[in-house]
């Protein structure tokens, strides 16, 4: 099974960026914890903060991943290009989030890739991606 995490905008600076939000670990330390959880499972790992970038990784893994968990950051209230790239692929998306973006400002509220989105997941710091890998898992 193969499973493909995206990670847009500013998310290259976990660990750094506004720690009270999204807490101190870095991405890549999160992701070896992940890849020995699931060590039967193909864990793979796109950042980009350029919206054209993460929509050719979309077309280039989706349609022939298993599953791609999807934290778009702030593109995720703004792209519909992003948005489009999800209903266009074949794997399943889901939407994640390191914070509650319900408990945050109001333009967070608003998802323009949810639809398109096998689901979302949002709020649990970064054990949302992990839940997003067993939402995958079970789905399947
Ligand atoms: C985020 C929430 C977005 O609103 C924000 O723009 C991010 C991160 C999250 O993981 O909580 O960059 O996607």
């Amino acid at each position: 099974m193969k499973i493909q995490i995206i990670n847009g905008p500013n998310l290259n600076l976990l660990g750094v960026r506004e720690k009270s939000i999204y807490g101190d670990t870095g991405f890549e330390t999160y992701l070896a914890s992940l890849r020995e959880r699931y060590a039967n499972i193909d864990v793979e790992y796109y950042q980009s903060n350029v919206e054209g970038e993460i929509i050719n990784k979309l077309h280039e893994i989706g349609f022939k991943y298993d599953g791609v968990v999807l934290n778009a950051g702030a593109y995720t209230h703004t792209s519909v290009a992003i948005a489009d790239a999800i209903a266009a692929v074949n794997s399943p998306v889901v939407e994640v989030h390191i914070s509650n973006v319900y408990k945050r400002e109001e333009f967070r509220h608003t998802s323009l890739l949810a639809a398109n989105c096998k689901g979302v997941i949002t709020g649990f710091g970064m054990d949302s991606y992990r839940l997003a890998i067993e939402a995958l898992l079970m789905t399947k």
